[in-house]
């Protein structure tokens, strides 16, 4: 079964546009992203298009401030200082990733923790590890939407993560740990990595290399999580992180890229800034 995270992401956008279609007559205004792009780079400029398109389609206002790569930190701070300051900015995402003479860390620790749609803030991270209640971070909280309507048990499986980043690899690896998977980290330096990924009932992989996971390194059955987003160096189109073609008929269900996560963080975000946006109503 391949999931298309295009169509759940579709459905679950038009329900969020129906209760959002409501909140101008109970609340006054709709709910407000703010998005910061620096620099043009094209795979942050297609995520950002994404953003501002879903946004659209949810009925959720969305600004996207665009500055070149040039900017120094302390104008991006300022920037982030007066959207913290607006009380109709309900979210805030600085896309990543930054040039590298500005401080992601200290620019994500600046944004008002709750207005942080994307759950990378600091306090929010403390928050998911310590089981406290916190903005969960679009594509783990995508990835276990996917699993649930697709029909996948996570209980008592045995779930391999390959990547560690603190975007995917660490938060998707902690809630397929809180929904009971047995789970286990992996990187590209894991000794007799394909030995430990075969042996994955649920495999996620979030590595950034085209075709890194081949099929003799995916078990008969497996789900396998694609969140890669490459360029395939032959056919120069979209690719994920695993052989699809060759994995696709061993997989039990599997996600295709473009068309699977992609989509899903997005919804996610959607549902991210509607959530921050009813906090600050009650
Ligand atoms: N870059 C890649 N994925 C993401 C994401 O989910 N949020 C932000 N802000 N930057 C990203």
């Amino acid at each position: 079964m391949i999931i298309s995270g295009k169509e759940l992401a579709a459905s679950l956008k038009a329900q969020m546009a129906a209760e959002v279609a409501t909140f101008e007559e109970r609340y006054g205004r709709v709910p407000h992203l703010a998005v910061i792009l620096v620099g043009e780079d094209p795979g942050s400029v297609s995520y950002v298009t994404g953003k501002a398109k879903a946004s659209a389609e949810v009925g959720i206002k969305n600004t996207t401030i665009r500055r070149p790569a040039t900017i120094s930190e302390e104008e991006l701070l300022g920037i982030i200082a007066e959207l913290n300051a607006d009380d109709a900015v309900d979210g805030i995402l600085v896309q990543l990733p930054l040039p590298k003479h500005i401080n992601s860390d200290k620019v994500i620790a600046a944004i008002d923790c709750s207005k942080d749609v994307d759950g990378f803030h600091p306090m929010n991270v403390a928050a998911l590890w310590q089981k406290q209640p916190c903005v969960l971070p679009c594509t783990p909280k995508g990835i276990i939407k996917m699993l649930k309507v697709a029909g996948v048990e996570i209980a008592g499986k045995n779930a391999v993560v390959v990547g560690r980043s603190n975007i995917v690899g660490l938060p998707v690896s902690k809630l397929l740990l809180d929904e009971n998977a047995t789970v286990t980290i992996t990187h590209s330096r894991t000794k007799n990595l394909g030995e430990v990924t075969s042996k994955a009932d649920i495999l996620v992989v979030a590595i950034g290399r085209p075709k890194f996971v081949t099929a003799d390194m995916v078990g008969e059955g497996a789900v396998v999580i694609d969140v890669g987003v490459n360029r395939d160096p032959e056919s120069g189109k979209l690719c994920g992180d695993v052989d699809f073609a060759a994995i696709e008929p061993k997989a039990s269900v599997i996600t295709p890229v473009p068309g699977g996560v992609g989509p899903m963080t997005i919804c996610c975000l959607m549902e991210n800034t509607i959530e921050c946006f009813l906090r600050k109503q009650a």
